[in-house]
């Protein structure tokens, strides 16, 4: 079977990152793509987007991850599945804090029933939606993919270190399973198009859509989430990279499991910029790039932030031929677009 004609399960594909990469798929040719998601975070409206913008219709199902007999069922409907990219999970840092059990049950128990079901019914390939927070407090940056870990910050960062040793033991547990766990740094901006982007279904907790949402009138005032750091001008440092540089990643990471055959196989990769930015740079390339001044006041600090954090993406340029194109002002224009689109189409 030709690559682009094997059939895709793209878990959490209504959200952010998900429909972007479904996007990446079908202009990379793709026919065969089934999305789930349980709408938690994300809207069935995304479908009509990514038909608006790529003209193609994807075959997409409501379906918990997190719910055994659901997705047991979801792959007794789509037997062809023999590759998957598991997006589905809560992702909010100070969420986490707040609720541990509900993000230890969703995230963990998600990709354990994607594994289990899926591997009885076809799956042989599985992208894994991992983190740059597994890596916690690091002091010597950049990291790479062999910098230990250091205590994870938040309950969310530890489910994706789980996620990550479970994944790994799967594939040593197999003889013809190959996975690969991607770490994504900060994802924000949209599609160049503005007609998709982040639109969380709660007010946003990430810095670019409280950003946006702000500078539009949604949010009076936002707050920085304190500026004592030990940092250039005492803000928290992040690796910010465009989703659509980490959605063109995903379809890199599927070729080379898809290339590999039935070999057994296990890697990770980090996706991000390499630029560390704090957050008032951010602000202010926001500020730049809109025209808006957005207003914002210092708060204390938000418990389970990690200091700073940017990446050593190379291998990722070697193993899949894979690099970030976008700038930052890329990806605070194309947020700044969608949020315009939002305000225009009544999103
Ligand atoms: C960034 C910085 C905040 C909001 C996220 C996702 C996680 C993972 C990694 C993909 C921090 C500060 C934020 C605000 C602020 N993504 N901030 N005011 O926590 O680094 O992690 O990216 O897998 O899922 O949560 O991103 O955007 O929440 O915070 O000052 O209103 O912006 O304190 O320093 P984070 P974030």
């Amino acid at each position: 079977m030709a690559l682009n004609e094997e059939q895709i399960l793209i878990t959490g594909g209504s959200g952010y990152i998900g429909s972007h990469t479904i996007i990446a798929l079908i202009e990379a040719g793709f026919k065969n793509i089934v999305s789930i998601d349980n709408y938690s975070n994300s809207t069935e409206e995304s479908y009509k987007r990514i038909e608006k913008i790529t003209g193609v219709s994807c075959t997409h199902v409501k379906c918990d991850t997190s719910d055994a007999a659901s997705v047991a069922q979801l792959f007794r409907q789509f037997p062809g599945i023999s590759g998957a990219i598991h997006f589905a999970a809560h992702k909010s840092v100070p969420e986490s804090v707040a609720h541990p059990e509900e993000y230890y049950r969703n995230n963990v128990n998600s990709l354990i029933n994607v594994l289990k079901y899926g591997s009885e019914n076809g799956l042989r390939k599985l992208i894994f939606s991992s983190s740059c927070s597994v890596y916690g407090n690091i002091q010597s940056l950049p990291v790479n993919e062999n910098t230990p870990f250091e205590k994870a910050e938040s309950p969310y960062a530890f489910t994706k270190v789980i996620g990550e040793n479970l994944l790994q033991d799967f594939v040593r547990s197999r003889t013809d399973f190959n996975a690969v766990s991607l770490r994504y740094f900060n994802p924000v901006g949209a599609h160049y198009s503005g007609m998709i982007g982040e639109l969380p279904n709660q007010r946003p907790n990430n810095l670019v859509p409280v950003i946006t949402q702000t500078a539009i009138g949604k949010i009076k005032e936002f707050s920085v989430f304190g500026n004592d750091y030990p940092t250039r001008d005492g803000t928290c440092i992040r690796d910010y990279i465009h989703v659509s540089d980490i959605a063109e990643a995903h379809v890199a990471a599927l070729k080379l499991l898809y290339n590999m055959g039935t070999a057994k196989y296990y890697d990770v990769f980090n996706l991000g910029s390499g630029n560390g930015v704090t957050v008032l740079e951010a602000i202010n390339a926001f500020i730049k790039v809109s025209g808006t001044t957005p207003k914002y006041n210092i708060a204390p600090r938000r418990q389970g932030d990690v200091i700073a954090i940017y990446s050593d993406s190379s291998k990722a340029q070697s193993g899949l031929g894979w690099t970030a194109k976008r700038s930052l002002d890329e990806m605070m224009s194309t947020a700044w677009k969608w949020e315009l689109y939002c305000r225009e189409n009544g999103i």
